[in-house]
């Protein structure tokens, strides 16, 4: 039995054991993201002996529930989407301090309601409890929670202390530059920027958070990032899925918004920051929006730094599937983009002149999502030329999804008498290595938000930041509608608009 006090990876989660007495409120208890990420969350959690002795759950939502039924719910939701089987005695230390409060977002007096609730479990509890509440509504509903967890004195409870009130909000964080800078606003008037954690849940992954690891415990890696030795940055969020059911909102959103202005700029931000002075949450952040603030504004026109396209119909897992204009709830002239990538150019000293690429779509060839740091070729005055040497840029891949796990690409001779060269791979699978049981992005969300740690969480003027790029380019096509929209074939790569983007630099996109 390893020594709890020497042993690195038990040493690691001792910070987490210090999670103070807590109560988590649901709003949106009844929602897809509550039965499918954060009930099962809460489980493992408990599973892993990460919660506070004394932990209570709240779901808040519309309908009146009996206290019973929603840990029936929650139950059979943890039964279905758990990455660990329910046992009955871990369950029961969670769904025994659980309860539902019935209210609509917009009612006040719901809000006092759930203030009496709140001190009955302190006196329960024979001591003072950490609110959290975790917002898992639509956006809409966004702003009159958090006015009223304001005016009903929940958010200032506690403050000052390290079991001030906590807010997890849910994406989509704003719609563009106005609507995220006027939410800030709201949430500014209502908390501190240290009680606020607005959520983006690939931050979660385990992979995202190895990137820092491998980026800056390795020390070979560091003498490689920058411009002298990177050709070209590429990140791959693609999805294999259609907009299935969720046209109606797709059609609101679009992949610029859904997947680029949040995830994918993340995964930049993480890949190209400068190191942070410290592992401190204000340290990393402050260098995430440092390189934000340093990638010159996109053109969007033609010929410029962007790309967009439909899906056409075509195949999936073999197949048939229709275009996006022909799926349910989609307006047979809508212009909503389902693929979209950009060239991205960083004004520093690291990366000047060397391009980043991001794309991101649905109905791609497969589901993967990857960062991958091509490198500069060596001079070709041994290798080049002859038919013989096959010969690959080194590449180092960092798999976010599925497969977890990083890959770098090297050329190595073929065994014979002939000197004959190929690409080959070495790869670290986060399965193979570690097994394939790792907590889930929002359990790891979820206790840090609880600790009060908001290195994985993106603050408001990261957002903005982020908006400030992208909003141009979504106000250009709102104007041009269809004109210059492109289409690929369900099932590929994505359009030939995207080829345009990386072809005048040589390079090509990678089929991972
Ligand atoms: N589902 C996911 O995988 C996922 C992933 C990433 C982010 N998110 C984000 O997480 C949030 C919740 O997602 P979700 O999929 O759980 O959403 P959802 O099922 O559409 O809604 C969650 C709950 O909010 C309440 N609600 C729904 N529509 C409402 C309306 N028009 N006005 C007021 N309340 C309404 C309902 O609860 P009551 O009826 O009980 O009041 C509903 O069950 C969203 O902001 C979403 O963008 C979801």
């Amino acid at each position: 039995m390893p020594d709890p006090q020497r042993h690195p990876f038990l040493q690691g989660l001792s910070k987490h054991r210090g999670a103070p007495p807590t109560v988590i409120v649901i709003f949106g208890a009844s929602g897809d993201l509550t039965a499918r990420k954060l009930i099962p969350a809460i489980y493992n959690l408990s599973h892993d002996n990460l919660l506070p002795p004394d932990f209570y759950l709240i779901g808040f939502g519309r309908k009146p529930v009996p206290d019973e039924e929603f840990r029936g719910h929650a139950g059979a939701a943890i039964r279905e989407f758990s990455r660990r089987d329910l046992q009955p005695e871990v369950w029961s230390r969670v769904a025994r301090n659980t309860f539902y409060l019935a209210g609509g977002y917009e009612e006040r007096a719901a809000y006092d309601r759930l203030h009496a609730l709140i001190q009955k479990l302190e006196t329960q509890a024979g001591r003072e409890l950490q609110s959290l509440f975790y917002v898992s509504t639509p956006p809409s509903v966004f702003r009159p929670i958090i006015e009223n967890l304001g005016a009903a004195g929940l958010a200032s409870r506690h403050l000052g202390t390290p079991i001030q009130s906590k807010v997890i909000i849910e994406k989509p964080f704003g719609r563009d530059l106005a609507s995220a800078r006027e939410l800030n606003r709201v949430i500014a008037g209502v908390f501190q920027e240290s009680q606020v954690f607005r959520i983006d849940h690939y931050l979660g992954k385990e992979t995202v958070q190895d990137l820092l690891v491998q980026r800056f415990a390795n020390a070979i890696f560091e003498p490689l990032w920058n411009r002298n030795y990177v050709e070209c940055v590429q990140i791959t969020v693609a999805e294999e899925v259609g907009v299935g059911t969720r046209g109606g909102y797709y059609e609101q959103s679009g992949c610029l918004r859904d997947m680029i202005q949040n995830h994918t700029m993340q995964l930049l931000a993480l890949t190209a920051m400068e190191p942070p002075v410290s592992l401190d949450p204000e340290a990393i952040r402050d260098e995430k929006v440092k390189l934000l603030k340093a990638i010159q504004p996109l053109a969007p026109g033609d010929g410029g730094d962007v790309a967009r396209a439909q899906y056409a119909a075509g195949l999936a897992g073999g197949q048939p599937v229709p275009g996006y204009l022909e799926e349910a709830g989609i307006s047979p002239r809508s212009a909503t983009e389902t693929f979209a990538a950009l060239r991205i150019a960083i004004n520093n000293w690291r990366w000047e002149g060397v391009p980043f690429y991001l794309r991101s779509g649905k109905r791609m060839a497969r589901r993967v999502t990857e960062i991958a740091i091509q490198f500069k070729c060596p001079p070709g005055t041994l290798f080049a030329g002859a038919e013989q040497y096959n010969l690959a840029a080194n590449t180092l891949a960092f798999q976010i999804q599925p497969d977890e796990g990083s890959t770098v690409l090297l050329n190595a001779k073929i065994p014979g008498l002939e000197t004959r060269t190929q690409p080959v791979k070495m790869h670290f699978r986060y399965a193979t290595t570690f097994g394939s049981n790792t907590p889930e992005a929002y359990e790891r969300l979820v206790l840090d938000a609880m600790i009060g740690d908001g290195t994985l969480f993106i603050r408001g003027d990261e957002t903005e930041a982020s908006w400030r790029l992208i909003t141009p380019v979504l106000e250009h096509w709102q104007e041009r509608q269809r004109e210059g929209l492109d289409a690929y074939p369900a099932g590929s790569w994505g359009p030939k608009a995207a080829e345009a983007l990386v072809a005048p630099r040589g390079h090509e996109w990678r089929k991972p």
